[in-house]
């Protein structure tokens, strides 16, 4: 995913768009570019790498006028090059585009026949090369949109600059986001209200297809037919403080310990705290008559979906599919009438996952969405919206919305339950109260930071590390092993406990940590004989459990991690925050880029 922002502006824009990239660098930093509209020019400014880089050429170069567009890059066709870094330009039109244009190849090929030249190997370069194309033969830039945009496959959100038309910007979004923002006698877009939090809290969301001209008097929106529509300015709420690392190292660490507070805030919009019952927004359709839940998702919000497989089919005896969201479609799943689809995602735009949910709408499913961001693309096709309430997440390793994503599924299957008559009240009553312990349960997993700051330096040197786990705590072992791949880049793996023995325990050596998740419950027996047959073979145990777990099985274990003793329905809230700072404090150990993991990108735009 890339982060794109626009300026028509009153004073010079070159510093407030770079600062606006440095508000969405989460979403992609591979490379960086602004361009600016000065004395009939335009002026553009790029640099591979980190957004500092760029913010060095602009303070060595730098980019005069009141109009510009900028761009922070997450590589998809092309090296992450300054050639490559957008925006893209020729002398009449400079483009900057999240997304990706599918169809790019026969058009460069088109553009190529017609005597075009290409300096980039990306796909936005042709949108480029069509608009100049189609201005040089006199249209305008209106009329030169309105002819491209139809020719476009894929998903894009571009904002477009025009060398004659020097007080006006054009923004489009088909499969991207993109937002318009309103500011006194300015103009702004932006890829997510974040980016444009502190010019502006007067927020428009596009629609798919639509197109808009701005100018500092204002918007016009066109919708994909071409004709001229309105679409509401709202509050966005958003603060540019949210997005700030306050005392905390790293927004990672900060989301970390925001769990707590964050989980308590949403489990307030799913519980009712008095009464002791779930209480879910209005539902417009007949809970009763769902007979199958097909979970969809992708990555940390994968796993949270494989949790709640466990509670629908244990509360509500409904039968749950699971599929990852890129695996989905191409099954070519049975999809029969009646069923819920249930989609999971902290961004609410992953393309994946929201290919997928569409191909359900198309199917006749129910549509319902699990999300951090409720004006996202998902959030705007679901039937039923089911916000989490983290906060905005920066970090690119999802952790506080996991833990939240998980005390919604919670409620959302005690929900089910009740409504099919599978739960007595006071059953309800007890899953209420076990998921209002979670928070302060979460308190005093964080109170275990330095123990497992300390024993970083057993993992930090491994080439391979397995995560142990059962029954809902099995989903963990899996979200534990992507925390540390994706922020340490060691290699992990998660297994189910008891299929060590099929196979995988043929890596056991004294070079494996095994970190075993197992807290004392119906499964901790067996968890622990798993473990036992691992140590046999000189495999070095991390034990996570609670005091009474770690007194059973804890001697002989290389390390320990202690945990609150807590019920099983909210072990796997719980158990995230040690395998969430493990991860953590090995990628600090190890220095790597804790926020912007290499390779890797806040939201996948691109499927
Ligand atoms: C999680 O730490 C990763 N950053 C990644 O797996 C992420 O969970 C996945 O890309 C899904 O993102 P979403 O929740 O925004 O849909």
């Amino acid at each position: 995913m890339c982060g794109i922002i626009g300026i028509v502006g009153r004073e010079p824009v070159a510093d407030r768009l770079v600062d606006g990239l440095k508000r969405m660098e989460y979403r992609g930093y591979d490379s960086a570019g602004i361009c600016t509209l000065s004395g009939g020019q335009l002026v553009r400014r790029r640099a591979e790498g980190k957004l500092a880089n760029l913010t060095r050429e602009v303070a060595e170069h730098p980019a005069p006028g009141e109009v510009g567009i900028a761009h922070t890059r997450w590589a998809t066709h092309g090296a992450p090059t300054e050639q490559n870094a957008h925006p893209h330009a020729t002398g009449e039109v400079a483009l900057v585009h999240n997304g990706i244009i599918e169809n790019f190849k026969p058009l460069r090929d088109e553009l190529l026949a017609l005597g075009r030249k290409f300096e980039s190997e990306t796909d936005t370069e042709v949108v480029v090369q069509m608009l100049s194309r189609h201005i040089e033969e006199g249209k305008s830039p209106a009329e030169a949109v309105r002819t491209v945009l139809p020719r476009l496959r894929g998903a894009f959100a571009l904002a477009i600059a025009f060398r004659q038309d020097p007080d006006m910007l054009i923004g489009a979004r088909l499969g991207s986001p993109l937002v318009v923002g309103y500011g006194e006698g300015e103009t702004y877009l932006g890829s997510d209200a974040l980016a444009l939090a502190p010019l502006t809290q007067d927020i428009s969301y596009l629609e798919e297809g639509d197109w808009v001209i701005i100018t500092r008097e204002g918007a016009t929106i066109f919708d994909v037919d071409g004709n001229e529509v309105e679409r509401a300015v709202t509050k966005s709420g958003a603060s540019a403080a949210a997005i700030e690392k306050g005392n905390y190292r790293h927004f990672m660490q900060k989301e970390i310990f925001e769990q707590p507070t964050v989980v308590a805030q949403t489990l307030r919009s799913y519980v009712r705290q008095l009464e002791r019952t779930v209480a879910l927004p209005q539902i417009d359709f007949d809970i009763t008559s769902i007979n199958r839940v097909t979970i969809v998702a992708c990555g940390t919000s994968f796993y949270a979906g494989m949790v709640a497989k466990y509670w629908f089919e244990m509360f509500a005896r409904v039968p749950v599919d699971i599929d990852v969201a890129s695996e989905f479609r191409y099954r070519d799943p049975v999809l029969e009438p009646g069923g819920l689809a249930l989609f999971i995602s902290q961004s609410g735009e992953t393309a994946d996952t929201l290919a997928a949910l569409r191909h359900c709408k198309e199917a006749g499913q129910t549509i319902a969405v699990v999300v951090n961001v409720p004006t996202s693309s998902m959030a705007r096709e679901a039937d039923l919206l089911l916000p989490t309430h983290a906060g905005p997440e920066i970090g690119v390793a999802s952790t506080k919305a996991f833990t939240c994503q998980l005390a919604v599924l919670a409620a959302l299957a005690a929900h089910f339950a009740v409504k099919k008559g599978r739960l007595s009240k006071d059953e309800e009553r007890a899953i209420v109260d076990h998921l209002l312990e979670a928070p302060a349960c979460l308190n005093a997993a964080l109170d275990h930071d330095d123990d497992i700051a300390q024993m970083a330096h057993l993992i930090a040197p491994a080439r391979d590390v397995l995560y142990l786990g059962r029954g809902p705590d099995y989903p963990l072992a899996m979200e534990g092993a992507l925390k540390l791949k994706e922020i340490s880049y060691i290699h992990a793996e998660g297994y189910a406990s008891g299929e060590m023995k099929h196979g995988p325990i043929a890596l056991i050596d004294d070079h494996v940590p095994v970190v075993v998740l197992a807290p004392s419950g119906p499964l901790f027996e067996k968890t622990v004989s798993n473990m036992q047959e691992v140590r046999a073979r000189g495999g070095k145990i991390v034990l996570i459990s609670d005091a009474e777990g770690i007194a059973e099985a804890g001697e002989g274990c290389m390390a320990t991690i202690e945990m609150p003793k807590v019920h099983p329905l909210i072990a796997p809230l719980v158990y995230a925050v040690p395998v969430q700072l493990l991860a953590y404090h090995v990628a600090c150990a190890k220095g790597t880029d804790v926020d912007q993991p290499r390779n890797l990108a806040k939201s996948v735009t691109v499927e």
